[in-house]
């Protein structure tokens, strides 16, 4: 299956206008001081449903209707998909504001906040065990049952080129940027960027961000074919413990830059420190990419790279589970 083009991402972009926020870039100096360069962090967080994966959901719930009425087809019977939590509450959301139910696959230990969202946009739940087999499985199980089709959270391409979206609002916002970094789970988010920021402006590193102990796409780039996570990984970036797959492994190949992985304790360090020195409570998965760059090996990035984006992706925080703060020892930095 062809990747989405930059042509796809501007589609989206078309179809999205006006039914979702433009997300804000924020600035601040304490965070500047402490990784040497400006940062920009693209705010996702604040975007409908909590997170960035409205944008990949809801193009692909439009175009699966745009194509409906063009054929004078019904509208599909159902979609599916599987899900961490914030794709299937992205899914789940947008096929409440078109009519179409959603059955949505979920690791029984996926959080709480966020199996509670899902039902609150009028899904239906459906649980599984916390593996890319048992997930997809499941889901393919409930496409058969109900004729919906699947939308999957990160290999289908009108969910990449969804997510490429917010590369152009970021271009637009922070012209002056040099380098953006993306956390990766699936890959979708990153490979929509990529292939929007390449086409547009060669020159803007892309540098994908990883828990060490979810690196698939660390190794995959390194040994230079797909290599999946064995074991479901543990980490407390709950939303990237899933791997990059056929779709997006091209586009990682051929247009990210670079992987830069973080330790469960650099992550904790960078959501603690987000949240206390921005007041902003985005989730330990946007804590990676925050990890990415005041980690050791982002001083090996090259000076002239003095404006960098992050995208803060979510802030879907389940706030009973913050036990893991109480054990950190001492201050945030
Ligand atoms: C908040 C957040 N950040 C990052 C990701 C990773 O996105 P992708 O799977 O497209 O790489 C996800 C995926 O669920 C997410 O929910």
């Amino acid at each position: 299956m062809a990747g989405p083009s930059l042509a796809d991402v501007r589609a989206a972009e078309r179809r999205l206008r006006g039914r979702l926020h433009r997300t804000p870039v924020l600035t601040c100096r304490g965070m500047d001081r402490l990784a040497g360069r400006r940062l920009l962090f693209k705010c996702e967080l604040f975007q409908r449903t909590g997170s960035f994966k409205i944008r990949g959901a809801l193009n692909a719930v439009r175009s699966l209707v745009e194509d409906s009425e063009r054929a004078g087809r019904d509208l599909p019977r159902a979609v599916v998909t599987h899900s961490s939590g914030n794709h299937g509450q992205a899914l789940a959301c947008a096929a409440q504001a078109e009519g179409i139910p959603a059955h949505i696959v979920v690791p029984h230990t996926a959080s709480r906040c966020k199996q509670d969202a899902i039902r609150s946009y009028g899904a239906t739940l459906v649980p599984c065990e916390p593996s890319d087999t048992s997930r997809a499985g499941t889901a393919a199980h409930v496409v058969q049952r109900t004729g919906g089709i699947l939308v999957h959270p990160n290999q289908d391409p009108a969910v990449i080129a969804g997510q490429g979206t917010i590369a152009l609002e970021v271009l637009e916002q922070a012209p002056e940027v040099n380098a953006v970094v993306v956390p990766v789970g699936g890959g979708g988010m990153i490979a929509g960027i990529a292939v929007a920021i390449k086409a547009l402006r060669p020159d803007v590193k892309v540098f994908a961000a990883e828990p060490r102990n979810a690196d698939d796409c660390y190794q995959s780039k390194v040994r230079g074919e797909l290599t999946p996570n064995l074991h479901p990984p543990d980490t407390i970036a709950d939303a990237v413990k899933t791997s990059i797959g056929p779709n997006t492994w091209p586009i990682i190949r051929d247009l990210v830059d670079d992987v830069l992985t973080v330790s469960e304790e650099e992550i904790k360090r960078a959501t603690r420190l987000v949240w206390e020195r921005m007041k902003l409570l985005i989730e330990p998965t946007a804590g990676v990419g925050v990890a990415a760059v005041l980690s050791e090996q982002f001083q090996a990035v090259p000076r002239d790279v003095e404006n960098v984006c992050i995208v803060l992706c979510g802030g879907n925080v389940d706030l009973s589970s913050l036990t893991w703060l109480t054990d950190l020892p001492g201050k945030a930095e």
